[in-house]
């Protein structure tokens, strides 16, 4: 695979690190074939639950259900990770993992009431954090993952609560509407509103009004794409999609998984709307500038920008497996996107896949991926995020041989509350500011993603 000069001067200084991070494995995925398709996605997802199980005593987790401890993962991405998992489970039908996602969630689930703010976490709690743990429990309602014991909340309840409360924290204060980064008014970025928590909540509205048929949330999901589109600066005319903005200048920084949340909330309001044109072009405005994302430079495959010169973070590598997941959901509810996606899913599966042949410390098996699926190989950068975004584009090859996304009208069986949540506005988590070190605010979840290449959001970090 031909890559950049760049990339070369790389490879040369990773050389000898790749000889021994990578094994002689060769990994030739047929992305039309489900038998090969499946057994990659095997192999991946083994390693991807090595990374969360306790490497010492080999116990199911490392002491906390639900949590990636080594190296710091956010709490965001292992809720990413288990809904991985169940999206691996829908697209194979191994069902090897479920108990322990089953039990990872229910853990996590418990903040007042089993709204998704455990205390623990309070410190990186953004209301993007919690949508990534409401994307999963919707995806387990969607495919009919086995339920919580009766007597708890089921997974669309669980979806519906993280909607009301995000719906409770609306505020036209600043901008004109849309809500905030952050929950907790001391945490930096509260004065952020970015992509992630206003999209999210679109995409989740969507997603409640298909599954229950309730139009409210479906006029929810409208009334924030209008803001997004027609009073914030996050979305252009033409569909391109920012990362954020603050009272001062909006961060025009693109990535991958905002356009995956924007492309799967019109996906699903193309398919709720039984196909508004509308919806349609919004969706395929999307799809038009995810091209960004596949340079004829880096062979057409999958890419996040700031590979190219090797600065993601630990967030970062993760998020086109999520570009990946919403395509996928796309192919499926407005099959017209097929014929121009499926092709993208089928290309970067085979690439993510022969990246997929170097080793980790927390397996014996030799299928970690590697960060540049444009890479001949293993890139010697592999590590959770890495390993679920494999997993998801490997896995999303399977969309064609799948089952229906259910509705409760269709056979989904999980149990709905629509009040849930409501009152969880005045139970923030307790935070404890000095329980928070410098190092720990450096750290807070995708705070990242505010610094990067934007000297005016820096110097207002900075300066707080
Ligand atoms: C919070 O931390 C305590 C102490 O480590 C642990 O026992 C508990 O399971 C954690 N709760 C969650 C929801 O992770
Ligand atoms: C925000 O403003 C809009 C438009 O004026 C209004 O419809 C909405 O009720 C307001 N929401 C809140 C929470 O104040
Ligand atoms: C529809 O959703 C709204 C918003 O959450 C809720 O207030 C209402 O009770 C729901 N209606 C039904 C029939 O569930
Ligand atoms: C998307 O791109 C196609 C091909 O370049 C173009 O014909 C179409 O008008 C674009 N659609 C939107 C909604 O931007
Ligand atoms: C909605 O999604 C279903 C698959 O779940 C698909 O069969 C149907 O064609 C979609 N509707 C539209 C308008 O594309
Ligand atoms: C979901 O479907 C079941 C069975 O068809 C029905 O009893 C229930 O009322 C429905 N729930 C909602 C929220 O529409």
């Amino acid at each position: 695979m031909r890559v950049s000069g760049a990339a070369q001067a790389w490879s040369v200084l990773t050389l000898l690190s790749a000889i021994f991070s990578s094994s002689v494995l060769a990994i030739q995925l047929d992305p039309t074939t489900p038998d090969s398709v499946r057994t990659t996605a095997k192999h991946v997802a083994e390693v991807l639950v090595s990374m969360y199980k306790n490497p010492q005593t080999g116990a199911l987790h490392s002491g906390i259900p639900g949590l990636l401890q080594y190296p710091p993962y956010y709490w965001w991405e292992a809720g990413a990770m288990f809904g991985q998992l169940i999206d691996y489970w829908y697209y194979t039908g191994d069902s090897t993992y479920n108990d322990m996602v089953k039990e990872a969630i229910l853990h996590q689930s418990w903040g007042i009431g089993q709204n998704f703010m455990p205390a623990n976490q309070s410190k990186d709690l953004g209301n993007d954090d919690q949508l990534f743990w409401a994307f999963t429990v919707m995806s387990a309602a969607e495919y009919n993952f086995p339920n919580p014991p009766s007597e708890q909340l089921g997974w669309l309840g669980m979806a519906q609560s993280i909607f009301n409360q995000l719906a409770g924290r609306w505020d036209n204060e600043t901008c004109r509407g849309g809500i905030r980064w952050q929950i907790h008014p001391h945490l930096p970025g509260f004065d952020y509103k970015n992509m992630a928590s206003n999209g999210g909540y679109f995409q989740l509205g969507a997603r409640l009004a298909l599954y229950t048929g309730n139009d409210t949330y479906a006029q929810k999901a409208e009334e924030m794409f209008d803001w997004l589109e027609y009073t914030s600066p996050l979305i252009s005319q033409d569909f391109q999609v920012f990362d954020g903005s603050d009272v001062l200048k909006a961060d025009h920084t693109q990535w991958s998984y905002n356009y995956g949340i924007m492309i799967g909330g019109a996906a699903y309001m193309y398919n709720y709307t039984s196909g508004a044109q509308h919806w349609r072009d919004r969706l395929q405005g999307f799809i038009n500038h995810t091209d960004t994302f596949f340079q004829p430079k880096y062979g057409q495959v999958m890419m996040e920008l700031c590979e190219i010169e090797q600065k993601c973070d630990v967030d970062q590598v993760s998020f086109k497996g999520y570009l990946a997941r919403w395509y996928a959901v796309a192919v499926q509810l407005a099959p017209f996107t097929a014929p121009q996606l499926v092709p993208h899913l089928r290309k970067s599966g085979v690439a993510a896949a022969q990246a997929c042949v170097g080793t980790c410390k927390t397996s014996s098996q030799p299928y970690a991926c590697g960060n540049r699926w444009y890479w001949d190989g293993y890139d010697g950068n592999g590590g959770a995020g890495q390993q679920l975004a494999a997993l998801s584009v490997i896995s999303a090859n399977l969309i064609t041989e799948s089952g229906p996304i259910l509705r409760n009208s269709t056979g989904g069986t999980s149990k709905g509350d629509p009040g849930a949540g409501n009152d969880d506005n005045e139970n923030l988590p307790i935070y404890d500011d000095h329980a928070i070190t410098t190092g720990d605010r450096a750290g807070a979840v995708m705070l990242t993603l505010l610094l990067v290449g934007n000297t005016v959001l820096g110097a207002w970090y900075l300066l707080n």
